[in-house]
C-alpha cells in the first residue's frame, strides 16, 4: 500500500517534528538544533508535497484527495471503503502538511530576540514579528491536529479493530476475509528499487535547496555555534 519513500518520511517526519519540539524547549544552544530539526521537515514536507504529484499510486494526490461531499457521503457510510487514504483520512493529511508547513516556512523567518533567527529573519522585521507570532501559535494547532490523527489511528486500532500502523511501518495491508475491501480489484503500491532510487534523488535536490537558503543569513550561517 505504501511504498517506502512515503514510509520513510512519516516516521522521519514524526522523529524531526519531536526533535524540533524538544530541543526548542531545552532552549539555549539547543536553539542550534530546533532549527537544523525545523530546516529537515523543511525539506520533508516539500518533498512530500512534490511526492504527491509524482509519487507512485496510492501517496498521489490525486488518487486520495476528495472534495467535502465525497468526505461528507463517505462519513454517512455512503461510499464504500477504498484502497489507500480513505476520504476523511486525506483530508487530514493534507490538514498535517498545510500546518506543518506552515510551521516550517514561518521558522525561516522567526527570530527569538535573542540570538536564534531563521535564515531569512533578516529581510524585513515587521515580517520577522508577524511570522514569529505566527510561529508561536501555529505550535498549539500542531499538538491538536496531531493529537486528533494519533486519536484517529487508536480508533481504527480499537473500535474498528483495524491496524493502519502496520501498514505505514511495512508497506503491506492485509486483505482477507475480515477486510471490507473487495479482495480484487486492488492494485500494488508501485514501489520498486527505480522509485526509491528517484525519491532519494528527489530528496537530495530538496536537501541542497533548503541547505542553499540556509546560506542567504547575512552571517552566511543560521547557527550561532
Ligand atoms: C516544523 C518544524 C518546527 C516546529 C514544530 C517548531 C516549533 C517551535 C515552537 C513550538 C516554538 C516556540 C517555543 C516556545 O516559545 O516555547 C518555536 C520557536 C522558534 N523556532 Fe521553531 N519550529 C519548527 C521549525 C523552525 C525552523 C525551520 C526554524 C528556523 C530555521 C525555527 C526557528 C525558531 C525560532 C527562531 C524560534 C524562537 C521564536 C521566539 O522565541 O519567539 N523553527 N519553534
Ligand atoms: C508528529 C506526529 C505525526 C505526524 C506529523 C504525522 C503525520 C502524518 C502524515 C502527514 C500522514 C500521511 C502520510 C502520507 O500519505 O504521506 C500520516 C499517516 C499516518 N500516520 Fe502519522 N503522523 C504522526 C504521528 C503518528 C503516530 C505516532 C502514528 C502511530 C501511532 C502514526 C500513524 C500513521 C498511520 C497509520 C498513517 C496512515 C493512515 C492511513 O492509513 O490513511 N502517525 N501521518
Amino acid at each position: 500500500m505504501w511504498d517506502l519513500p512515503t514510509r520513510v518520511f512519516h516516521w522521519a517526519l514524526v522523529a524531526c517534528i519531536i526533535g524540533a519540539y524538544v530541543t526548542v524547549k531545552l532552549g539555549g544552544l539547543w536553539m542550534d538544533w530546533h532549527t537544523r530539526f525545523g530546516l529537515a521537515v523543511l525539506a520533508l514536507i516539500i518533498f512530500r508535497l512534490i511526492w504527491g504529484v509524482v509519487g507512485p499510486r496510492y501517496a498521489r494526490f490525486s488518487q486520495f484527495v476528495r472534495g467535502p461531499r465525497t468526505v461528507l457521503a463517505y462519513l454517512r457510510g455512503r461510499l464504500s471503503p477504498v484502497a489507500g487514504h480513505n476520504p476523511l483520512g486525506a483530508f487530514s493529511v493534507i490538514a498535517l502538511l498545510l500546518i506543518i508547513g506552515t510551521q516550517a516556512g514561518s521558522g525561516l523567518f522567526a527570530n527569538d530576540d535573542v540570538m536564534t533567527s531563521g535564515p531569512l529573519a533578516y529581510l524585513d522585521n515587521a515580517w520577522s514579528s508577524r511570522l514569529t507570532w505566527l510561529h508561536n501559535i501555529n505550535e498549539w494547532i500542531i499538538i491538536a491536529v496531531v493529537a486528533l490523527h494519533v486519536c484517529a489511528i487508536l480508533w481504527y486500532r480499537i473500535v474498528l479493530k483495524k491496524n493502519l500502523v502496520r501498514a505505514m511501518v511495512l508497506g503491506d495491508m492485509q486483505i482477507d476475509a475480515t477486510s471490507d475491501w473487495p479482495a480484487d480489484g486492488i492494485k500494488h503500491a508501485q514501489d520498486n528499487w527505480g522509485v526509491r532510487l528517484a525519491a532519494l534523488l528527489l530528496f537530495a535536490a530538496i536537501c541542497a535547496a533548503v541547505w542553499w537558503l540556509t546560506t542567504l543569513a547575512p552571517t552566511g550561517d543560521y547557527s550561532f555555534m
